[in-house]
């Protein structure tokens, strides 16, 4: 692989990425094959922001391997709570393993872990920016049970402002060729301008719609999200938005017969459990590929790693984000960092707009 740390999919090629797609379909059907592929191997687990799925699915992928773990879920219970930096915890923990993976509530945070580890640094979802694995799952599910990756209408539904999943997914569909996206939100909610624009620079088209009935007939792929409450200002802001959107026995009679209907969980209440049953219904599924994906991505990184140079910083000294959700704002001591965009430049660690 080209990289040393997966911080976006998107800084895989789509060969790259379909390799490892292969890599997790061989491990599913084969997973004893793998079982030493990663002996004397230790990762661990910053996760600075509550998970479930990503944490777990991670810890088994490398148990499975035949590796070790070490980690965190609760950074109070570390120095963190003492005032400990995250270039300082990354650099301490990067000493002692082969592998991090980072979960934190802060855009950009894994590119700044990425900054100062010694070893493959994973991003496990940094604040509302990006969540590559979860996406990493959905490919690999797609592939399984949509038996394709590319033209495929795409309907993703809920909170497509503050969803790191369905940023992450756009970005990586509209490189395959003739997908199309519907977005499914309210105008609070909607899809942030800076991922419609890649899916247009991509050559793909979008639609938007208020719906998830005027949508669904047309439908390949149903990506539904949760309204992420924690992303709020304010509790009033949640609770105008939250149970807009319910996907019901109803609303599936409207669906095609092979529709895929994905979730990347924690489900709160915009799937009913009727719809559990529909075999149309596959995000239980997708939790089980997500872990064979994991797993073919950490023996990828960690054979792959000591041929690759570490990233280098491109500080550009006269950039300032003035994103409040950007991990620049917090740990102050990082390089401003900034790419080029059609746009104009962008944060280099949250990808958002210097004006
Ligand atoms: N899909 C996902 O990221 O779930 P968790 O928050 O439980 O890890």
């Amino acid at each position: 692989m080209s990289v040393r740390n997966l911080i976006d999919l998107n800084q895989l090629t789509l060969e790259e990425l379909d390799d490892i797609v292969d890599m997790a379909c061989r491990i599913s059907r084969h997973p004893s094959h793998y079982s030493s592929a990663c002996r004397d191997k230790l990762m661990a687990t910053l996760f600075y922001e509550p998970s479930t799925r990503t944490q777990m699915s991670f810890q088994s992928a490398m148990l499975r391997l035949g590796g070790k773990i070490i980690g965190f879920d609760n950074p109070g219970a570390t120095s963190v709570a003492k005032g400990e930096s995250l270039k300082d915890t990354v650099t301490v923990l990067s000493g002692y393993t082969d592998i991090l993976t980072i979960r934190h509530p802060v855009e950009g945070a894994a590119m700044a872990a990425s900054l100062y580890s010694s070893v493959p640094v994973v991003n496990a979802g940094d604040g509302g920016h990006l969540h590559p694995t979860q996406t990493l799952t959905d490919v690999v599910t797609l592939r399984n049970v949509a038996h394709r990756t590319d033209n495929l209408v795409i309907g993703m539904c809920g909170d497509l402002a503050n969803g790191r999943t369905v940023h992450s997914l756009c970005k990586c569909m509209a490189r395959y060729g003739g997908n199309s996206f519907v977005f499914i939100s309210t105008q609070a909610l909607a899809m942030p301008d800076y991922i419609k624009d890649y899916v247009t620079a991509c050559g793909c088209r979008y639609s938007e719609v208020r719906t998830i009935e005027e949508a669904i007939p047309y439908l390949d792929v149903l990506y539904m999200t949760r309204i992420q409450r924690e992303r709020f200002a304010n509790e009033e802001e949640y609770e105008a938005q939250k149970g807009v959107y319910v996907l019901d026995g109803k609303k599936m009679s409207l669906g095609k017969p092979d529709l895929c209907v994905l979730h990347p969980l924690p489900r709160v209440d915009e799937i009913s459990y009727e719809v559990d049953d529909d075999p149309r219904a596959y995000y239980f599924k997708q939790t089980l590929y997500g872990m064979y994906g994991r797993m073919a991505l950490i023996i990828r990184l960690i054979s792959e790693h000591e041929s690759r140079q570490p990233d280098k910083p491109q500080v550009d000294s006269g950039f300032v984000c003035r994103n409040p959700k950007c991990i620049t704002q917090i740990e102050t001591y990082l390089p401003p960092m900034s790419n080029d965009t059609p746009k104009g430049k962008v944060c280099a660690y949250c990808e958002h707009h210097s004006h």
